[in-house]
């Protein structure tokens, strides 16, 4: 048994909108070095539960803890400097950007106020230059890490779908998350795309210092195959979690994502 804390626990989140409760009293353990599937139908949830982690939206209620620590989801950029990175359903770039520049927004978060303004860059020049060569540099081998690094001076709005996707991994692991969240990172990618990204997520959790990943997609085959364990959310609550195993087995699974007992499968959830 390992004595690490959680990369993320959530415990007891609920979020309703009017009438809709979107998220229904959820728990979510994300183990530390582990890649978390998050699963269900359409509107079942799993942005909305995003949301509530990362601070876009204020949450009814939920404990939060990352790492161990407790944290107040209040704010997004609050929350991606204290370890959690994530991409969003709609991407979300700076489509006038360079592909290198969106990456390094990035790293603005690690930047203090300090070095990031002209203030510091006048007051101390040369060490306002030595961190901005860093960050281009993580910000290059970020975008190889990526397959973009040839691409790095085109602006980010050219770019094709999959590849705005990658770019938006890039940037997000720019912050250098403990966790990073995907929200249908393979959405609108053809299958080898699809395998190249499943590639690129192992190898980023398998790194040294790589965050745990929590992941959410529909392509149930390569949620199967990409996660150590995965959570179910239906109608805002979660029908289960565990190993791919347990999941692919549950009745109740089942039942969500078809209304038969088929199991679920690449494809079904769309
Ligand atoms: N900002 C909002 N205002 C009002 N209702 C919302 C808002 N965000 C989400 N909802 C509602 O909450 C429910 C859950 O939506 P959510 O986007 O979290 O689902 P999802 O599991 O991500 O679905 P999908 O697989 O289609 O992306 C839906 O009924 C949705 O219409
Ligand atoms: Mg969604």
């Amino acid at each position: 048994m390992s004595h690490c804390p959680h990369a993320l626990e959530v415990r007891g989140a609920s979020k309703s909108f009017g009438g809709v409760q979107a998220v229904c009293n959820a728990d979510l353990i994300v183990r530390d070095r582990s890649i978390h599937g998050l699963i269900g139908p359409n509107g079942a949830g799993k942005t909305s539960l995003f949301n509530l982690i990362t601070g876009l939206i204020p949450a009814d209620a939920g404990e939060f803890r990352l790492g161990g620590e407790a944290y107040q989801p209040t704010d997004l950029i609050n929350v991606t400097r204290l370890g959690i990175a994530r991409t969003f359903q709609n991407i979300r770039l700076f489509p006038q950007l360079t592909v290198l520049e969106n990456v390094l927004v990035g790293r603005l978060c690690h930047q203090s106020p300090w070095h990031s303004g002209l203030l510091g860059a006048l007051w101390s020049g040369a060490a306002y230059r030595r961190a901005q060569e860093m960050h281009e540099q993580r910000a290059e081998s970020l975008l190889q890490q990526v397959g973009l690094a040839d691409q790095a001076d085109q602006c980010a709005g050219t770019l094709s779908y999959g590849a705005q996707r990658r770019l938006e991994i890039a940037r997000a692991l720019a912050t250098e998350p403990r966790l990073l969240a995907l929200d249908e990172p393979a959405a609108g990618m053809n299958p080898v795309e699809k395998s190249a990204l499943t590639q690129l997520i192992r190898a980023v959790a398998t790194a040294p210092q790589g965050p745990s990943v929590l992941i959410i997609e529909h392509d149930v085959g390569m949620v199967m195959s990409l996660c150590d364990r995965i959570t179910v959310l239906h109608q805002g609550a979660v029908l289960a979690e565990g190993t791919p195993a347990d999941i692919q087995a549950s009745g109740a699974v089942r039942e969500a994502y078809l209304g038969s007992t088929e199991a679920p499968s690449a494809g079904a959830a769309r």
